[in-house]
């Protein structure tokens, strides 16, 4: 016999967010814009814009609204489709910062203090960041259990604060005497072009905040930027091995082979032995002319979806409407078993 609390048993759903905080690049298309539109196949699918937790670092409020608009449209230009899943700006919802000041109460301080991505982004300077910043992690368990959400498509970087969510969702449970009343949700972290590396340094992720533009193709970026960054890549003067094991010796061979095989949406064990003991002067351009063909109608139509932002309202407006009526009843129930007063 165990006394562990009855699970959650309630319908599965995946959610997840991006940050409207600096352009798109190659790592977040591969790594969850295309994972995403895949998901929407399978399961009730919510997506949202996290421009709550964008504001916990400066953003200019000339620019928040339209760079929102911009990840919505690289949403729609990989794929979401808004007739399956619910788009939707964080900000637009309440129940999110309600469900967050909730969970402050329930997360314990020494939990935060383990948090990693606080660690770094926070620096040397501490004291000097936003209260915001610490609470973060607390704001997306409010994100993702709001709507009771049992599958978090996200980056490696992130499964620190999935644990935290569930720390929560199983305090809260506890606490407040609701067994299973929230899931434990799953990150799900696997997949092709989960781990897209930086074209200058394979051993770092490609990411917006490198200095160097040519570590990263933008989503943004067109044919010609495209094909020179990866004519620059970092590289060895080896030929392409015919098997995993020599290719993972070689961080950047190994980051560039893992893209093809991800763009090709093959595996990398395929990719190889098409290219098995050439060099980079026949798998570079191969490689380039699929980058463009394949990021190329992403580009266009995401400059298409931008052209209209009217459209774009629209859209985040239905989700954002579905998303209030989703995530109202578990809200009600939160408030009844916390004990505030309702008339
Ligand atoms: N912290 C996530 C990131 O930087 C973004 C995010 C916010 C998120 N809330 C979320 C992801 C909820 C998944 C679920 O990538």
């Amino acid at each position: 016999m165990t006394d562990q609390p009855p699970a959650y048993s309630g319908p599965t759903r995946v959610l997840s967010g991006v940050q409207p905080s600096g352009a798109l690049h190659l790592g977040n298309y591969l790594g969850a814009l295309v994972k995403f539109a895949r998901l929407q196949h399978e399961m009730d699918t919510f997506i949202f814009v996290a421009d709550m937790h964008a504001i916990t670092v400066w953003q200019d409020p000339a620019k928040l609204a339209d760079q929102t608009r911009e990840i919505a449209a690289a949403y729609l230009a990989s794929g979401l489709d808004p007739a399956k899943a619910t788009i939707f700006p964080q900000s637009a919802v309440t129940a999110h910062a309600e469900l967050a000041w909730v969970f402050n109460c329930v997360a314990r301080l020494g939990w935060l203090d383990r948090m990693t991505q606080f660690k770094e982004k926070s620096g040397k300077h501490k004291e000097r960041s936003s209260v915001g910043l610490y609470t973060y992690p607390v704001l997306q368990a409010a994100d993702i259990l709001a709507y009771k959400a049992t599958h978090v498509p996200v980056g490696e970087d992130q499964k620190q604060h999935l644990e935290l969510t569930r720390d929560i969702a199983a305090k809260f449970n506890h606490d407040f005497e609701a067994p299973g009343f929230f899931p434990l949700p799953e990150p799900l972290t696997q997949g092709p072009g989960a781990r897209v590396m930086s074209l200058r340094d394979g051993s770092a992720k490609m990411s917006k905040s490198d200095p160097s533009d040519y570590s990263r193709i933008n989503l943004t970026d067109d044919a010609d930027a495209i094909s020179q960054k990866i004519r620059k890549a970092k590289t060895d003067p080896e030929p392409l091995p015919d098997n995993l094991e020599a290719l993972a010796a070689r961080p950047e061979a190994d980051n560039l082979v893992g893209i093809y095989a991800a763009l090709s949406n093959v595996t990398k064990e395929a990719a190889l032995a098409e290219f098995a003991g050439k060099g980079f002067g026949t798998f570079k351009p191969a490689l380039a002319d699929l980058a463009v063909s394949v990021l190329g109608p992403v580009g266009e139509q995401m400059r298409g979806f931008l052209a209209d932002p009217a459209e774009i309202d629209r859209i985040l407006a239905k989700g954002a409407a579905k998303a209030r009526e989703t995530a109202a009843p578990t809200l009600e129930d939160v408030m009844k078993l916390v004990g505030f007063w309702r008339a």
